[in-house]
């Protein structure tokens, strides 16, 4: 089968398609013992060889797995001051990264694979899926507020895409709320809540377009389905 090497590499789990054509355009990919730095370039499956960092690149089982990411771990594969990392929770041999980032202090569904091309998808700024989270934040927002979500509000100088705010709880202190949005900037939500000063208290991303976390229990994971897996290819 003939498919663009950037693909392969993606495909094989290497790193997202982005990332893989970096490495291509820096030299780091060999094809049947020559390095290629060509973009375009098509290689065929049965028949070339690619070597990456002196390894033999080959397309492996892919998995998906719905991790529900507890406070207290980074969403790295290692941290550079030795915090837990959500690969800490996992027990799989194979390697999978993180599609996508929640904070240090923030906890709910998180999507791990090694299908680089599917991470790239998901993550890219363009077609960026809807997330759902629920929050617990300082006050009540006003409806003034939730117009200001959906027309979009400044964070790191750049306006962020119409989002959903809806209340579902309140108290004297406190406000529960559901947050939708599409975009995955750094801190988005707690930036976004900063900003109409109802600062966040809590985070939890409780889904993912139409995935949701449901009863899968804190610190716990599990595999996608076919169907799931299915439905996110679609995106
Ligand atoms: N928005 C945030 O502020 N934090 C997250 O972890 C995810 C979205």
């Amino acid at each position: 089968m003939e498919v663009r090497l950037q693909k392969f590499l993606a495909e094989a789990g290497i790193a997202s398609r982005r990332k893989a054509e970096e490495l291509i355009v820096m030299g780091k990919v060999q094809v049947n013992g020559k390095v290629m730095t060509e973009l375009g370039t098509k290689i065929d499956t049965n028949k070339d060889i690619v070597f990456y960092q002196n390894q033999k690149v080959e397309i492996k089982n892919l998995i998906y797995i719905m991790l529900h990411k507890p406070e207290g771990y980074v969403t790295t594969v290692k941290d550079q001051f030795q915090r837990p990392t959500v690969m800490d929770l996992l027990d799989i041999s194979e390697r999978v990264y993180p599609v996508g980032r929640l904070d240090y202090d923030t906890s709910g569904l998180l999507l791990l694979t090694n299908d680089g091309d599917l991470t790239y998808r998901l993550t890219h700024p363009k077609h960026n899926i809807e997330k759902t989270y629920e929050a617990k934040v300082f006050g009540t927002p006003s409806e003034q507020d939730i117009v200001q979500f959906y027309k979009g509000i400044i964070i790191d100088g750049k306006k962020t895409e119409p989002a959903k705010l809806e209340i579902l709880q309140k108290d004297k202190k406190y406000a529960t709320v559901r947050i939708v949005i599409h975009e995955g900037r750094n801190r988005q939500v707690r930036k976004m809540c900063d900003a109409i000063q109802h600062p966040v208290a809590k985070l939890k991303r409780i889904a993912t377009g139409t995935l949701y976390l449901k009863n899968l229990p804190k610190g716990k994971y599990r595999y996608l389905t076919q169907k799931e897996i299915d439905y996110l290819k679609k995106q």
